[in-house]
């Protein structure tokens, strides 16, 4: 076996050059802070208690930050309580979770990760930036880069989906967005990369329970996308809920001080989540609240968000000699280190007057984002529609007017008054040749009231076209909301198998959180659209791919399953002995002979009632064009590269169709042989490119031949020797793609 191994220097220094006056003003504080300064400075505080309460604890220095309040006015009262009523004088970093925008509402972050567009979550993230620190907020808790693979955690909603590379990319650009060029701007907002780590393949898809990933699936996968975004300067991290092998995050040493600290070399902040630290006794891995402060402060995390233990215990726990005074201070300059970079002691008071809250300028970012994270799974020829032609439309379905439920998960400060629902959007292009008739059948997802049908029905027959808007409301999704049926609810499969049985042409979007399991629904459909929780302009991003003003280019960050069943599932699973080479698959299970030999079907890796395929595999999204992808010209004509390389190639693309619009180049890399089990294949690039009708473009692709490594059974960073594959293609199932190209390549 030839092998190489690459051991690269994974600690990288987020700060090459030292900081001294920085590092000075951080010595000098800490020099003139009592202890008990000190320990305020680890803790954070709910806002939404008692105001008495809280002004009491900002003028004894007992805060460091304070979440969820969101008037400027307030913010900088109680500011000013701390500047110059509290012993040490330290500003308090006003925070709040900003995770798909602020009062104008993105698509929750699984629909920005549909637009496989990193400049489109950078655009998104700064207009969420603006208005939340033009609120007074100086802390954002985003972006939630967890690797989400099950669509029964509700919170695969706040994520980029199921891949590693997305997370990274588009947490990287979010954070950029945030943090803009400079934390200390007006308009920057800190960012909090969460939840650290591996929270997302939480056992069962049921939030908060516990994961069993290993070292090696922490390293090549989980923890990739925190790498990048602290790389990319990320102020602070969160640590997540969950135990991993038994141990809940905020209590692990090796995660918080020997990979963040020794091996990233990273200085920001580690908050912990909600009361994270204090649950360590429910947990069953501290017997006393004081244990859990213990356990926090020694095992690396800085700040306590909520639970109180570190105010409480800290003292105690030092004079007991069980917590030293060198971590104390080292949690304090965290802290304090945050806080200079957002240059909160030179401007401690709100300082963003832009005015642009709900602008038509952020308007308009929200309606970019809204279309290119739709999703086109289906379409029988019916879309685009001819907006001239005379026609009557009938828009229906428990998401057709719901401006809350489309603005998804984290929508804490949403303005519901700017929400366009379809129903608007499509009464709004109501002119001679359009009529819109709109009448809901259910009231909202969990409906089972079918009282109205008849006069559905009756309406529907004057339509030429239904336009049918399921979904799911926002409740259904996101932390501690997930499903073990993740069907459509109410009376919403039979609604759609009633319209479908009037005969008139039906089209349906489906507002989400996840993916559903709909393969009965698409059928029914002549085209379909996924638009997960799309936001403020969700409806009207509909109504402009429906008439046609805007051709659909989104594809799936998530694998969608036949059967919940499924779950998890991803396409870059591990290659198992038994995989794909099955001949003899059964379509239903009513296949299967009576009394059939247990070998008859064959030994394959899969559900005999669902079999191996996905309903929609990830990366997979439809057009009103045609692309072909053609022969990719490689820079090396021999393809041989060596360790140090990077493969360069271009790959020729062609707009063959009738319409303009973007396609999403995707590079898989299938590593056929390797000293552990290696995924089918990986994604490895995307670029989003626009190409008009009739034109071509080409696009380059640069891979570091580094990147296409893995850790090895002894925990070392390998580059395997010899062949890769590198799938062209536009999806992650090549046999769905209208001309993916496949070459090989060799590493020496
Ligand atoms: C969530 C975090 C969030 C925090 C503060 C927790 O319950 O897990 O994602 O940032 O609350 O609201």
């Amino acid at each position: 076996m030839k092998r190489i191994l690459i051991l690269f220097l994974l600690a990288f220094s987020l700060n090459a050059y030292a900081q001294s006056a920085e590092d000075l003003f951080i010595e000098q504080m800490l020099a003139r802070m009592s202890f008990e300064d000190k320990i305020g400075q680890l803790n954070q505080l709910e806002g939404r208690i008692d105001i008495t309460v809280l002004e009491n604890e900002i003028r004894a220095g007992r805060v460091s930050s304070i979440m969820n309040i969101v008037d400027k006015k307030e913010i900088d009262r109680l500011q000013k309580i701390a500047v110059e009523e509290s012993p040490a004088g330290i500003p308090i970093l006003f925070s709040r979770d900003v995770v798909h925008g602020f009062k104008t509402m993105l698509p929750i972050p699984l629909g920005q990760a549909a637009s496989f567009n990193d400049e489109m979550i950078k655009k998104g993230a700064r207009i969420a930036a603006v208005e939340a620190t033009e609120a007074g907020i100086k802390w954002g808790f985003s972006p939630m880069i967890d690797v989400s693979r099950d669509s029964r955690w509700g919170r695969i909603a706040e994520s980029y989906g199921e891949d590693a590379l997305m997370n990274a990319r588009m947490g990287v650009a979010h954070v950029q967005g945030f943090q803009g060029e400079s934390l200390k701007d007006a308009t920057s907002l800190a960012a909090c990369a969460k939840h650290f780590v591996g929270y997302g393949a939480a056992r069962g898809g049921r939030d908060y329970n516990g994961t069993d990933l290993t070292e090696r699936e922490l390293r090549d996968t989980y923890l990739v996308p925190f790498e990048a975004a602290l790389k990319a300067g990320c102020a602070s991290i969160m640590t997540s809920f969950q135990d991993n092998d038994g141990l809940q995050v905020s209590a692990n040493s090796w995660l918080l001080r020997n990979i963040l600290r020794k091996e990233w070399a990273w200085d920001g902040v580690v908050v912990s989540d909600y009361g994270s630290i204090g649950q360590l006794t429910r947990h069953g891995l501290a017997s006393t609240r004081a244990e859990a402060a213990l356990l926090g402060l020694n095992c690396g995390s800085d700040m306590d968000m909520q639970s109180k233990v570190y105010i409480q215990h800290a003292k105690s726990l030092v004079e007991q000699g069980l917590v030293s005074m060198e971590t104390i201070d080292t949690a304090v300059a965290n802290v304090l280190r945050m806080k200079y970079r957002i240059g909160l002691f030179e401007n401690p008071y709100s300082q963003n007057e832009t005015n642009l809250t709900a602008s038509k300028q952020h308007i308009d970012v929200a309606l970019e984002a809204a279309l290119e994270s739709a999703v086109l799974l289906k379409n029988d020829g019916i879309l685009p529609l001819d907006a001239s032609k005379k026609q009557t439309i009938l828009v229906t379905g428990p998401m057709a007017d719901a401006a809350y439920d489309q603005l998804g998960t984290w929508d804490m400060d949403g303005d519901t008054t700017l929400t366009v629902t379809p129903k608007m959007a499509f009464l709004s292009r109501q002119n001679s040749a359009v009529k819109v008739i709109y009448m809901p059948g259910l009231e909202y997802s969990r409906d089972k009231d079918k009282s109205t049908w008849k006069a559905v029905a009756k309406a529907a027959r004057k339509a030429d076209v239904i336009v049918l808007c399921l979904g799911e409301e926002q409740i259904l999704s996101g932390e501690a909301h997930s499903l073990a049926d993740i069907s459509l609810k109410g009376a919403q499969n039979d609604y759609v198998e009633f319209l479908a049985s009037l005969g008139k042409p039906l089209i349906a979007s489906v507002m989400s959180g996840r993916a559903n399991t709909i393969e009965e629904q698409a059928q029914h459909c002549n085209a379909l659209i996924c638009q997960f929780h799309p936001g403020t302009m969700g409806g009207e991003a509909l109504a402009q791919i429906v008439f046609g003003d805007v051709n659909p280019s989104g594809k799936l960050p998530i694998t969608f399953p036949r059967m919940v069943g499924q779950c998890p599932i991803y396409y870059n699973e591990l290659k198992t002995g038994r995989s794909g080479a099955n001949k003899r698959a059964v379509s239903s299970l009513d296949d299967i002979p009576r009394g059939a030999k247990q070998s008859v079907l064959g030994h394959d890796c899969r559900y005999l009632d669902a079999g191996t395929k996905p309903l929609y595999p990830f990366g997979y999204g439809l057009s009103y064009t045609e692309f072909t992808i053609q022969e990719p010209i490689v820079e090396k004509e021999d393809k041989v590269y060596s360790l140090s390389d990077t493969l360069r190639f271009s790959v020729p693309i062609e707009n063959t169709g009738k319409y303009d619009g973007k396609e999403v180049l995707q590079i898989y890399v299938t590593d056929p042989y390797a000293s552990v089990s290696r995924p089918v294949r990986e994604l490895k690039e995307y670029k989003k490119v626009f190409i008009p009708a009739g034109e071509s473009c080409v696009v380059d692709v640069e891979i570091p031949i580094s990147s296409l490594g893995y850790y090895n059974w002894d925990m070392e960073y390998e580059v395997s020797l010899g062949k890769f594959i590198i799938q062209v293609s536009n999806c992650s199932d090549s046999s769905l793609c209208s001309s993916s190209k496949v070459f090989n390549i060799e590493v020496k």
